[in-house]
Parts: C-alpha cells; sequence; structure tokens
C-alpha cells in the first residue's frame, strides 16, 4: 500500500512561523514522524510540499495511478482552490484532509474548506497529530475497504 503525503504553501516554514498556531515542529519532524508510522503500518509513504498549486496538481495527476490514498494539508489553498479539490477527486483515490490548528477556531475564512466535502475523513487542531491520526484514518479504511 502507497499513501502520499502533501503539504501546501508555507508549511516549509513550520518551526519558526507562527509557533503559537503551529507548534515547534519542523516539517521535517512531521515526516519524520509520518514514516516511523508508515513503517509500523508497513505502509510506503511519500512527502510532497510546494508553494505551487500547479505543482501539487501535476504531482497529484502523476502519482494517481500509483498510490491508494493521499493524507493533505493544503494550507491555505484549503480555503479557496477549486482546482485543488478537483485534482484531488480526480486521483479516484480517497483522501484525508489535516490542519494543525483548529481552523474552526480562528478566522472566519479559515472555517470555510473547499475539500472536506469531498474527504474520507478530517482531522485538525491536534498538531502534528493531526497527520498521524489521518495516516491511522486513511489506512484502517483502505484495510476495511479492500475486505469488502
Ligand atoms: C493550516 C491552516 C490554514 O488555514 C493555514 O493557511 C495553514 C496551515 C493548518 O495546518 O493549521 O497554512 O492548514
Amino acid at each position: 500500500m502507497k499513501v502520499v503525503v502533501i503539504h501546501g504553501p508555507n508549511l516549509q516554514l513550520l518551526g519558526r512561523r507562527e509557533p503559537e498556531v503551529y507548534g515547534r515542529a519542523t516539517l521535517a519532524d512531521i515526516d519524520s514522524a509520518l514514516q516511523g508510522l508508515a513503517s509500523e503500518l508497513d505502509v510506503t509513504l511519500e512527502s510532497f510540499q510546494s508553494n505551487s498549486e500547479g505543482e501539487i496538481l501535476d504531482y497529484l495527476a502523476t502519482s494517481a495511478d500509483a498510490i491508494d490514498g493521499i493524507v493533505v494539508n493544503a494550507a491555505a489553498l484549503t480555503h479557496t482552490s477549486v482546482a485543488l479539490r478537483d485534482g484531488l477527486v480526480a486521483t479516484g483515490r480517497p483522501f484525508v484532509e489535516v490542519h494543525l490548528s483548529n481552523t474552526a477556531a480562528r478566522e472566519a475564512f479559515r472555517t470555510e474548506s473547499v475539500l472536506s466535502a469531498v474527504a474520507r475523513g478530517v482531522v485538525f487542531g491536534f498538531g502534528v497529530d493531526s497527520y498521524l491520526l489521518g495516516l491511522r484514518g486513511l489506512v484502517s479504511a483502505l484495510r476495511f475497504e479492500a475486505e469488502d
């Protein structure tokens, strides 16, 4: 089983970007925690970060056939990008939307997600654990659905 983790714009700045909101973990810390969980779950995991919506869309389109599911923190694109929503749906693979912060408790524009309605699940507010819970949930869902 292969899962990709997509990190959207500005997430390469984690560790020094608004630590009171996003915590002190760097993107490398998050990817390393995800790799640890992936090996525990016996899943192959690849991470991709880009500040460019077009690069994320190209990555999704080229990797879709080779993957089983997606964990995505689309960052600010969550609130605006119909193109990303369409690109995620076009993969034909289930995805879990994750956020470090509790977006429901922040500015009004962050309470809207154009992705949630087409996500397999959504996890937010648990910092790095949002990603880990998202990966666990996705892998469980994929395994459960494979049994049917
Ligand atoms: C975020 C929340 C978004 O609103 C914001 O634009 C981000 C990070 C989060 O992980 O909490 O860049 O996705």
